[in-house]
């Protein structure tokens, strides 16, 4: 079923806000790449690896090592991927610089210089500021955010929408209350590691974005830092629960969806459908953002109760 432009536009819009625009700004040049692409931009990080050997091994075994050996060989795939799962590309995207690689040209996942600066690109080595390419609370979001609302795909890696409160099918904006006083995705997912004991020295930070629920051995935990008065078993629980509530509600919104199916048509049940399709492309289960995800499944199947 086409949208109307005017609501495609509206909900463009607000897909624009979530984001600060910069998801959708490379957008359009993604599709026009690179075909006679010169050579590419450089984006070997292994002297990084060499000098900061713990954060290597922890980023090694995170996804963000894997990004560029899961799209490769993938039906589908090809250059207008890169950007997000690509050293070079998202490079090349940032700086403006006109040599977009292809799909073999590729060497590099979202490896250290996608997220840092070079030292010798730093001006100021006292500021701090300057060792990430974006600022924390856009760097994420330059991949993790849908590009687009398109009722006949599936939303997927769109966490940044999910931790703002928008960009699903109901109008509206709930952001998460973590979102609203300044937590930013890295702080949960790159948590604060301090100093082991009395041992003196600078926290560092923890690069395995998958490794950083509280309470589990052997991983740093990304949220008794900021909760001192929680233990980490009751916000593990914490966690535990928000999804618990979020897989009955998509349980439930699943069932309907089943039932439902002879009107698959029509745009009742496709919005619905899309909805449910947001929560769970987001990935956390619910815990980005338990009120977001509990009013998208409660009206999804509330709208689909009444398809007779
Ligand atoms: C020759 C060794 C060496 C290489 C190569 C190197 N670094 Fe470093 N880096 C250091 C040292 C030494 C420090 C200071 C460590 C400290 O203060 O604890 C540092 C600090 C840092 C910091 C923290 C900055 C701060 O102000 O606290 C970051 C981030 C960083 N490096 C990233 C990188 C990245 C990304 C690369 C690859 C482009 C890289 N480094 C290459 C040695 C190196
Ligand atoms: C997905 C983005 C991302 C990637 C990829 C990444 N980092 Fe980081 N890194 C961060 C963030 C965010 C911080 C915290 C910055 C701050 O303190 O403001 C950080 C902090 C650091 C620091 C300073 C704190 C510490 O842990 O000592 C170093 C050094 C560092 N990173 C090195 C690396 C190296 C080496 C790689 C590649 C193996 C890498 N990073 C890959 C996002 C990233
Ligand atoms: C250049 C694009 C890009 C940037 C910037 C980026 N990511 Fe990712 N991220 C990806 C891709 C692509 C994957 C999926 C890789 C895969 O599964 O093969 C991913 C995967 C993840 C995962 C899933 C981990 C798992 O174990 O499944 C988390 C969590 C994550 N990223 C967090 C972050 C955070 C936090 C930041 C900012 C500090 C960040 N990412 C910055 C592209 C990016
Ligand atoms: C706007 C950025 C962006 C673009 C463009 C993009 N991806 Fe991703 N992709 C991500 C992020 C972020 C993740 C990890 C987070 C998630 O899965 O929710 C991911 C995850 C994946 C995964 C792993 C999912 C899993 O189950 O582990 C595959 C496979 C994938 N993407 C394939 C592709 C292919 C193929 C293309 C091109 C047709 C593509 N992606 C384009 C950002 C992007
Ligand atoms: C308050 C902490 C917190 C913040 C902030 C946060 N996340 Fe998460 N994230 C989580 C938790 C908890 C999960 C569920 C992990 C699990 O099920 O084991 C999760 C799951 C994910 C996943 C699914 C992969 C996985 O590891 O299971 C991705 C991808 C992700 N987050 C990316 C992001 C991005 C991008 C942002 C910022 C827009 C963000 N997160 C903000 C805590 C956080
Ligand atoms: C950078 C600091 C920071 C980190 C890291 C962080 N939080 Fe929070 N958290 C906050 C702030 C600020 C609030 C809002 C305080 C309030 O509303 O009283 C909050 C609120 C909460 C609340 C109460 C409100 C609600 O939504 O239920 C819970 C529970 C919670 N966080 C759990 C977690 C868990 C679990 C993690 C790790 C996955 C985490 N937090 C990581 C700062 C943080």
């Amino acid at each position: 079923m086409p949208m109307p432009q005017r609501v495609l536009n509206l909900l463009l819009a607000l897909v624009v806000a979530g984001t600060g625009g910069w998801a959708l700004s490379f957008i359009p040049q993604m599709t026009a790449a690179g075909a006679a692409a010169a050579g590419v931009v450089e984006a070997d990080d292994s002297a990084c690896r060499l000098c900061h050997p713990v954060e290597a091994e922890e980023w090694t075994a995170s996804a963000h090592a894997r990004s560029l050996q899961a799209i490769q060989g993938r039906a589908g795939a090809g250059e207008q991927c890169l950007p997000c799962h690509g050293a070079e590309a998202f490079l090349a995207e940032l700086k403006k610089d006109a040599r977009r690689p292809a799909l073999e040209q590729a060497q590099h996942g979202v490896n250290c210089l996608v997220c840092h600066t070079a030292h010798e690109e730093r001006t100021d080595p006292a500021d701090r500021s300057q060792i990430l390419r974006l600022a924390p609370d856009r760097l994420c979001a330059t991949c993790h955010a849908l590009e687009r609302v398109d009722l006949d795909r599936r939303p997927h890696h769109n966490q940044q929408q999910m931790y703002g409160g928008g960009g699903a099918l109901n109008g509206g904006r709930f952001p998460s209350p973590m979102a609203q006083l300044g937590v930013t995705c890295a702080h949960c997912h790159l948590p604060v590691k301090l100093p082991a004991g009395e041992a003196k020295g600078r926290p560092t930070r923890g690069h395995n974005v998958g490794a950083f629920q509280p309470g589990r051995e052997g991983q740093p935990d990304g949220c008794t830092y900021c909760h001192r008065s929680f233990t980490a078993a009751f916000l593990a629980r914490d966690i535990e629960q928000k999804q618990a509530t979020t897989q009955k509600l998509l349980a439930r919104v699943e069932r309907l969806l089943a039932e439902k199916e002879n009107f698959k048509a029509q745009p009742q049940y496709q919005r619905a459908r899309y909805n449910y399709e947001f929560v769970l492309g987001d990935r956390s289960l619910g815990f980005h953002n338990p009120l977001y995800a509990s009013i998208l499944l409660e009206s999804a199947a509330e709208a689909l109760q009444q398809l007779k």
